[in-house]
């Protein structure tokens, strides 16, 4: 591995040259101020929204890809370098990235001069730390000046890249002492403002980006930091910018610390103005006086460190398997969090102006993300299903800003309503918080009702939206009876109604989903499986009549998927608008998908207690996924790949084949066949095929990988694509929610569930056993899996605290406990 190594102790991932085969990303943030912190310090920071609150500029699709950013120059002596290598690209001496869990740590030399940033959000604050040490290590006294630079961004992202002709005429900027004020549109509507400012007196500072980088120049040989000093620049229009500098004195073996603050300040109801044009300050004068001393800054930092060592001791395990080991305890849980506050918004993929929190992105997203901040998925939960319209359909995406959907997109996506019964289910097993289900969250085109004493009250509860979600699918089914897939399913690239010839339209809105025909077997799986839990709900709820209701359209929906779903080796995928087959044996190309086959498996078709005549179709599907689908770098979404484009399939065939969704790996639906093998028993397929798109395990093939090696990516190209295992999309992905599903209650088999913890195991038969911490509902459960007679699956026996308990269908139940108590569990598998 040339480009780093995991330092599993520290969690972090430590990168030890500059020039990776692609930008290795990290997200500083983790409540409501964010920043991408890329390996070369590239990135920029929001608030909220990253599209209607950006406050520093980024231009994506660079050249090269990463450039500007968080950027410290040195001029040491006149020899001008960056500590990230970027943008200079001076030869360093020595260069080191380490992306922990909120932070990133970059430290270079040069000529015995060594700069070490430290970039992290503290908990619960609106501002970033950029903790600057500045280390001399020569004999001799060294005089180096420091010129820390980022752009200021307008705010509306889009706005802000692509309307000159006013916004090269609105930048104003107040500097004062050591801080530089961005108040641009701050007179007129805005009410908050962005702030730069170094802890330490400064020696000069430029606002107008012309006078610090040039007019003709670019940032690798910006004018101030190689002139060897600032102009004091004041922005008037144009472009400000927060640059700040520092001149010390160093004697050998000295050091010194200090930091930058970026920080987003909001006014609140203090006076806007001082007196014309002069802004009133003392907000960021609170600001900044939290970070007067050194002390501070690194208490600050270590309330981080104490935030992630509490929020992943949630769930920590021993396992004999290194990748699954860290991915678990460090890099999969941190991944969720990201996918959680970012949905599919922003990272180096997406420019986070096209899309916002994801319907059923952030319902899956939630699933990995439950055990650690209960009380914010609940929040989510609710501002999600408030996106939902009254008749069932959902604003396909949101902003995270306003929580309105956006009409851009719209909605008829068929699958987007059932993801929020999976989500609002996992957080009852979570929590046991059934109130949750009676919260007035209202409909997005019926956001009140009356209530019983005339006054308007949210309609509707958490509960309606569930059912109207069930009623949706079984009312829009098809001439199978199968459930239509309007725009498209799961595989937003599927989209069957779309008929498409014309380049400029997107492939998601076009075309008219009234009165369509087309149907998805995908959407039919995922719908057994949620109208399963609803009954599970009703069931724990003691509502019987309910259970049974749930239970009938789940039967219903069943035969359909085993009448007209069944293809004969495996389930099929859809029916096009012409009632032809999609996904079958039938097809040229395109015979057999993956998504289908996990969520048909998943749903409880064909299972091995199914009537006889459809018993073992899940072992079936799923042996056809091996033997079509797998390759050691993970399954492909479909095969053969489409060679040429259909308007009747859509997007899908549009892509080249083996890559996105025309045969690529596409991570996130791996995970449910990880589920599916599960489900089966098949622990020793469970943990290949894990392994098979782990990103731990790509460290040896990291040239052809490319991406980064601890986070999941959406996509891997597949077989059918000349850069078979070229991983893009690295970050927002559904992936992380799903694999730490997969992981912990899939493979490790530790599942919350209404009356209790779960513990049903599907290991590797060469796992001698492993050991996991979990949380539960207050209580830590220190449990050790046992497995002297290498088997996959099958709990024998069950001590806690050291009294035997029965097991339950050959699983653990383990019983809840009160707050704060911990509990040990010894299980054995046989
Ligand atoms: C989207 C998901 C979708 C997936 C497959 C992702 O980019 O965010 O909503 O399910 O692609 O098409």
């Amino acid at each position: 591995m040339n480009y780093g190594h995991f330092d599993d102790a520290h969690r972090e991932y430590v990168i030890s040259r500059p020039d990776t085969p692609l930008p290795w990303l990290n997200y500083i943030g983790q409540d409501d101020f964010f920043g991408l912190c890329t390996n070369t310090a590239g990135g920029y920071s929001f608030w909220k929204d990253s599209r209607l609150r950006r406050l520093t500029r980024y231009r994506y699709n660079n050249i090269p890809y990463d450039l500007g950013g968080r950027y410290i120059y040195v001029n040491d002596g006149g020899s001008v370098w960056n500590p990230g290598w970027m943008p200079v690209k001076a030869k360093l001496d020595s260069y080191e990235c380490r992306h922990g869990m909120g932070y990133s740590r970059i430290v270079g030399s040069k000529d015995g001069l060594e700069v070490e940033m430290l970039f992290f959000v503290p908990p619960g604050r609106n501002e970033e730390v950029w903790k600057i040490t500045v280390r001399n290590k020569s004999g001799a006294v060294k005089k180096p000046k420091l010129f820390a630079y980022q752009e200021f961004c307008f705010y509306e992202a889009l706005n802000d890249m692509t309307n000159y002709q006013r916004t090269w005429s609105i930048g104003e900027v107040e500097v004062e002492g050591n801080a530089i004020y961005h108040k641009t549109e701050y007179r007129e509507r805005r009410n908050h403002y962005a702030l730069f400012a170094c802890t330490r007196p400064v020696a000069g500072f430029d606002t107008d980006r012309d006078a610090f980088v040039g007019l003709h120049n670019g940032l690798h040989e910006a004018t101030a930091p190689f002139a060897g000093k600032c102009s004091g620049s004041m922005a008037f229009g144009w472009n400000p910018v927060g640059a700040l500098e520092v001149d010390l004195e160093l004697a050998p073996g000295a050091e010194e610390s200090f930091a930058f603050v970026l920080a987003y300040v909001e006014q609140g109801e203090a006076p806007k103005f001082d007196k014309p044009f002069v802004m009133n300050k003392e907000v960021g004068h609170a600001t900044l006086a939290r970070y007067s001393k050194t002390s501070d800054i690194d208490a600050t930092f270590a309330k981080l460190g104490a935030f992630w060592d509490g929020l992943l001791a949630n769930f920590q395990a021993e396992l004999p398997d290194e990748h699954a080991n860290r991915m678990l305890n460090a890099w999969n849980q941190y991944q969720c969090m990201a996918t959680f506050n970012l949905s599919r918004s922003t990272s180096m993929y997406e420019t986070g102006i096209g899309r916002g929190m994801g319907f059923r992105d952030s319902n899956q997203d939630l699933l990995g993300f439950m055990h650690m901040i209960p009380s914010r998925a609940r929040e989510r939960i609710l501002d999600i299903a408030s996106t939902q319209l009254s008749d069932g359909t959902c604003y396909h995406q949101y902003q995270p800003l306003t929580k309105k959907g956006n009409a851009e997109i719209g909605g008829d996506f068929y699958d987007d309503h059932l993801w929020l019964v999976l989500s609002t289910c996992a957080y009852i097993k979570e929590t046991g918080d059934l109130s949750i289900l009676d919260e007035g969250c209202g409909y997005a085109d019926k956001k009140y009702k009356l209530g019983a004493d005339g006054k308007k009250i949210k309609a509707e509860s958490l509960l309606h939206h569930l059912e109207t979600s069930i009623a949706y699918t079984m009312k829009k089914r098809g001439p199978n009876k199968l459930p239509l897939i309007g725009h498209a399913d799961w595989n937003d690239c599927l989209n069957l109604n779309c008929f498409s010839t014309e380049p400029n339209e997107s492939f998601q809105c076009a075309g008219d989903v009234k009165d369509s025909k087309a149907e998805s077997v995908m959407i039919a799986g995922l719908f057994l499986y949620a109208s399963r839990e609803m009954a599970a709900l009703y069931d724990f709820m003691k509502r019987p009549d309910d259970s049974k209701r749930m239970m009938k359209s789940r039967a219903e929906m069943m035969d359909a998927v085993e009448h007209a779903g069944w293809d004969g080796e495996w389930y099929r995928r859809a029916y096009d608008a012409a009632g032809r087959p999609i996904g079958s044996k039938e097809n040229e190309e395109g015979k057999i998908f993956i998504e289908s086959q996990g969520w048909c498996v998943l749903g409880g078709a064909g299972a091995d207690d199914a009537p006889e005549a459809t018993r073992g179709r899940a072992r079936k599907a799923m042996a056809s996924v091996d033997k079509y689908l797998y390759t050691p770098k993970g399954v492909v979404l479909q095969q053969p790949s489409y060679s040429t484009y259909h308007p009747e399939l859509g997007e899908v065939t549009s892509y080249p084949p083996g890559v996105k969704e025309n045969g690529g790996i596409f991570s996130h639906n791996n995970t449910w066949i990880h589920l599916g093998w599960c489900l089966l028993g098949e622990g020793d397929k469970a943990l290949e095929y894990y392994l098979s798109i782990c990103p731990s395990a790509k460290q040896d093939e990291i040239d052809i990988y490319r991406s980064e090696p601890y986070v999941y990516a959406q996509m891997t190209a597949g077989k059918d694509a000349p850069c078979f295992g070229e991983a893009k999309n690295s970050w927002l992905t559904g992936t992380a929610a799903w694999t730490l599903v997969a992981l912990t209650q899939g493979i490790l088999g530790v599942k919350p569930g209404y009356e209790g913890l779960v513990v049903d195991p599907c290991i590797a038969k060469k796992w001698k056993g492993f050991k996991a911490t979990r949380k539960f509902r207050g209580a830590e459960y220190h449990i050790e899996v046992k497995n002297p007679k290498g088997v996959c699956k099958g709990v024998v026996s069950v001590k806690v605290d050291g009294a035997v308990i029965e097991s339950v269908n050959k699983a653990a139940l383990l019983p809840i406990f009160p707050q704060g108590t911990k509990h040990e569990v010894e299980i054995v598998l046989g």
